[in-house]
């Protein structure tokens, strides 16, 4: 059965562009459905949309229809992917906001399909925090977004801002519709969030670490096919569907659930953050205050296993084996070092003291890192676009 595609136009300038995506779309058999706001009839007239998808194009949420169902219900029902293009700064930010007072919107809401979000607007609207919050907004909940052209655009400025070429607009829909299946058949395990030390029944030892980073590694390993074992330690994330998940407390559980784990995986990746000490010994009972005038507890900490090193002393031969550095200053020395010690193919590296990188936040400002000779900066990113980022690198080792 054909593939049913939505097509959001929003009131851009680029909107007569998507006259051509609308035609590419149906010579490959997609069902395409246009939705327009308001503004966007203004910029193209829907009557070209409506010869060129071969259906009525919808606009208005209150036309009445011979259907029982609710019309955006019914709408976001069929489709199995909505674009949003051009996406304008106001649709962008009804989307991250959850408004629902035109057609399109509802349809937004209502939908369950993967969103692709194509902005094309003035460089100083895309590049104003107000827009670049709410895209990252979207980006966290899962949507997908293209990144405007630079060039020449339609208010007289040059800049970023352009709707990008509509084959390539058209490359990502394909992409989109079917995820490639490059890790098919591959055995992954991840290790993500933070490892509790226990001190005495009460209190225990840990970090800042959310698990974010992990566990868009393992969804993403998923969406492409591969078996993922996710190895976890605390956090407050739901568990990827499809993934074998193996939940831990302390640094030694999780070396050992991977340990046992291990034989068989083609690529290992450590993106939890385990503690590295742990008390020398866990009070059976609740430590209590010193009563001595000394106003001093000491606890006496001992060094935990390092789990990459564990793996990689009984690494099997084709096995990847991938790291995280999290630093504070020489980020690359350091991760160097880190790459050498651990006997690792890729360390991924970042400066957990910059805004926008590392624990507890939603983007991160990475650098993948074969050698000393092989690295490559990643720009400010969603955790999903740096799991991408990782997974094609670790796709070109296998
Ligand atoms: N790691 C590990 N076992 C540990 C500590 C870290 O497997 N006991 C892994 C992490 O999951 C990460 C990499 O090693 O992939 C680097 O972790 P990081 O905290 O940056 O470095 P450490 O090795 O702990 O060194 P240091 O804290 O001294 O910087």
């Amino acid at each position: 059965m054909a593939k049913t595609i939505g097509i959001g136009i929003c009131g851009g300038i680029a909107a007569y562009k998507i006259a051509e995506l609308v035609s590419k779309l149906r010579k490959k058999e997609f069902e395409v459905i246009v939705m327009m706001t308001d503004a966007a009839t203004r910029f193209i007239p829907p009557l070209t949309l409506r010869t060129l998808s071969g259906r009525e194009v919808i606009s208005d949420l209150w036309t009445e229809t011979l259907e029982w169902k609710v019309q955006h219900v019914g709408i976001a029902e069929q489709l199995d992917l909505l674009v949003i293009a051009p996406a304008t700064a106001n649709f962008i930010a009804k989307m991250a906001h959850g408004l629902a007072d035109d057609l399109l919107s509802t349809v937004v809401l209502a939908n369950t399909a993967p969103v692709l979000v194509v902005p094309s607007m003035n460089t100083n609207m895309f590049e104003n925090p107000v827009v670049q919050n709410n895209i990252l907004t979207l980006q966290r909940l899962g949507y997908h977004f293209m990144d405007p052209d630079s060039g020449l655009l339609a208010c007289g400025v040059s800049g970023k801002g352009r709707l990008p070429e509509v084959d390539d607009i058209l490359t990502q829909i394909l992409a989109l519709m079917a995820p490639p299946q490059d890790l098919a058949g591959k055995k992954i395990m991840v290790n993500a969030g933070s490892t509790c030390e226990d001190i005495d029944p009460v209190r225990y030892i840990t970090n800042r670490s959310t698990g974010k980073m992990g566990y868009a590694l393992a969804r993403e390993a998923i969406g492409r096919g591969a078996e993922v074992i996710l190895v976890s330690g605390s956090t407050q994330l739901p568990v990827p569907p499809g993934v074998q998940f193996i939940p831990v407390r302390s640094a030694r559980e999780m070396c050992a659930a991977m340990l046992a784990q291990q034989p068989g995986c083609d690529v290992i990746i450590g993106a939890a953050a385990v503690g590295d000490f742990r008390a020398a010994v866990a009070a059976e009972q609740k430590i209590k205050k010193a009563d001595d005038g000394s106003g001093r507890v000491t606890l006496e900490l001992v060094q935990n296993p390092d789990i990459l090193k564990e793996l990689s002393k009984s690494k099997e031969p084709g096995c990847i084996m991938v790291g995280f550095a999290a630093e504070t200053e020489n980020v690359l020395e350091n991760a160097l070092s880190k790459l050498a010690a651990k006997k690792l193919d890729l360390i991924v590296a970042n400066d957990v003291t910059m805004e926008g990188a590392g624990f507890a936040c939603d983007t991160n400002i990475c650098t993948i890192i074969r050698n000393a000779a092989d690295i490559r900066h990643l720009p400010k990113t969603s955790k999903e676009s740096v799991a991408q980022a990782i997974w094609d690198r670790v796709v070109e080792l296998l």
